[in-house]
């Protein structure tokens, strides 16, 4: 079930049996000579969407345009300082908040966005704790969880992909991605095979260091086959987890 197709009794009515709600949260940011812009917000809303419909959860909109500044150097990234995504964070949790949302998971495909989430869930719940709420059950809680360290799922990529995996333009996330999108599968050859692992600093220096975007990878070796499988795994924790979070 997503929000965004829902009419507003619907939710009504969910909110009736759950106060729980997912958030796919991500990024636009380049994803090497192969890897789709959207990469970082479409495997986990691949994930999410697919949680919804056989987990009966109610799925957000994407928050899909996060921490991106050290990829600006390449075509086609949008990145929000940490203070608007912060902000825009809040806004968006105090809206669903209003309406009786007291469990937020916010499921992540960027390792990037990590530090902000977590500022932005502190700043959430100071506003919290400063309306003067009271009571052993925080009224409001957030959760974070990161699709690749779902149960097992780390385990699986480093399976699927024992030699290449690397660190960004992944062939576990463009396998999710293709998965989802199969029209945009996309078999360009990559040179070096391998790409170079190294620091992240500046968006300049990083462009230099990493000419075609990759760290480490070698996402030629995606197939949709293997993007299923790490779907099915991740929808699998989710659920699990999403009930257990939605109980707490
Ligand atoms: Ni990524």
């Amino acid at each position: 079930m997503q929000l965004q197709l829902s009419t507003w009794p619907e939710v009504e009515t969910y909110l009736a049996k759950s106060k729980a709600i997912l958030i796919p949260i991500g990024s636009t940011e380049q994803h090497g000579p192969n890897g789709l812009l959207g990469t970082d917000a479409l495997c986990p809303e691949i994930i999410s969407r697919r949680a919804g419909d056989e987990g009966g959860i109610l799925v957000g909109p994407t928050f899909n345009v996060g921490q991106a500044q050290h990829h600006m150097n390449f075509s086609g990234t949008i990145t929000l300082r940490p203070s608007t995504m912060i902000a825009a964070m809040l806004d968006w949790t105090q809206s669903l908040a209003r309406h009786g949302f007291e469990r937020i998971y916010w499921l992540n495909g960027h390792g990037g966005n990590i530090a902000t989430i977590t500022a932005a869930f502190s700043e959430i719940y100071h506003g919290v704790t400063f309306a003067g709420a009271g009571g052993n059950r925080p009224p409001l809680r957030c959760h974070l969880r990161n699709w690749w360290e779902l149960p097992g799922v780390t385990d699986l990529c480093r399976q699927l992909f024992p030699v290449g995996e690397g660190s960004h333009a992944t062939p576990s996330e463009v396998s999710v991605t293709w998965f989802g999108y199969p029209d945009v599968v996309n078999h360009t050859a990559m040179s070096p095979k391998i790409a170079p692992h190294g620091p992240i600093l500046d968006a300049a220096d990083y462009r230099r260091r990493f000419p075609d975007g990759r760290i480490g990878s070698d996402p030629s070796q995606a197939s949709i086959a293997a993007g299923e499988k790490i779907v099915a795994l991740s929808v699998k924790g989710v659920i699990s987890e999403f009930r257990q979070f939605a109980a707490s």
